[in-house]
């Protein structure tokens, strides 16, 4: 740890998430099956809905930008922490770090408004069916996404701009596999006090804003099922219940890492856990699998696949 005052710290120090060895091998086996399953199960959503000219509505291009920001979510973190694992060689640059912030943040802040829009999807086609194909038109889907994309980027750039400034005299050991604000902004020279507390109001109450605004939407729309119920109430709800899961899966971690007032007990990083390794796989798993038109299409690119291996 360098203790001294007047050198820039140039690059941090992760900590990881154990120091135990045992353990570690545990976390390195674990975090590459899973990450190849995440690359393997979202890159298969990405394809088929790019490939699949029945799937070129509304509902699919949400899942495949969902797949799409699933898996840059997980390559931004997961590797690098495999690699330290494996090499032992655990240090991120300064840039590196400020980089993988902003790309974490645009990421993250864009998944939330495609959620937003898959929920609204949901309360479109289930509660104005009729109305359903004049609402979610390719043209509204195009905005909806786009403005994801938008909405991410510039809550990272202003998130960033607070903290771009700060000095860093050491210590420089980061408590996690990744970088994240809330760790950052810790170390830095001056008292970061005022810092911490932005963070917290901007990430944070964004966390907690789009979960409540979500929840509540998801229980208006199982409201509506239950009042006209037709026979298919079981089959919204097991839909509905497993959005409500990832949901909860997805924000419980951001809230605990932007709001958590103990930074002493890291539990952050284990929940962070599920934002990176957990919901990219259900993601592929819940929306994707469980749906009848998006297996079809998948069976079809796999034949095709393997007929294409076959001719040549
Ligand atoms: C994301 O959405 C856009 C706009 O609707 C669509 O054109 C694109 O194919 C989608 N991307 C993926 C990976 O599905």
């Amino acid at each position: 740890m360098s203790e001294t005052n007047d050198t820039d710290v140039s690059e941090f120090v992760f900590l990881g998430l154990s120091t135990s060895r045992p353990i570690q091998n545990f976390i390195l086996s674990l975090s590459t099956v899973f990450y190849v399953a995440i690359v393997l199960g979202n890159t298969l959503v990405v394809l088929t809905v790019a490939f699949d000219p029945h799937l070129h509505f509304p509902m699919y291009f949400l899942l495949g930008n969902l797949s799409f920001i699933d898996l840059c979510l997980s390559t931004l973190t997961v590797p690098k922490m495999i690699s330290d694992l494996y090499s032992g060689h655990n240090t991120i640059s300064f840039h590196g770090c400020v980089f993988q912030m902003f790309v974490l943040h645009v990421l993250g802040g864009s998944e939330m408004v495609v959620l937003i829009a898959m929920a609204w999807d949901r309360y479109v086609a289930i509660c104005k069916p009729l109305h359903y194909l004049t609402i979610m038109n390719p043209r509204t889907c195009l905005l909806l996404l786009s403005g994801a994309w938008v909405i991410g980027f510039l809550h990272s750039v202003v998130q960033l701009a607070f903290v771009i400034h700060l000095r860093f005299c050491g210590p420089n050991q980061i408590d996690s596999f990744y970088c994240d604000l809330p760790r950052f902004i810790k170390l830095s020279c001056k008292d970061s006090y005022r810092m911490e507390f932005m963070v917290a109001a901007n990430s944070g109450i964004i966390s907690i804003g789009t979960f409540f605004l979500l929840i509540v939407s998801y229980i208006f729309i199982l409201f509506t099922v239950w009042k006209h119920s037709s026979g298919d109430l079981s089959k919204a709800l097991s839909t509905l219940s497993a959005h409500i899961s990832v949901v909860v899966l997805f924000f419980g971690p951001c809230i605990f890492v932007y709001m958590w007032p103990f930074p002493t007990v890291p539990v952050d990083k284990f929940l962070a856990i599920l934002d990176f390794m957990i919901t990219p796989i259900l993601n592929p798993a819940i929306y994707t699998l469980r749906n009848k038109d998006m297996k079809v299409a998948m069976r079809k690119l796999s034949d095709q696949l393997l007929r294409f291996r076959k001719m040549s």
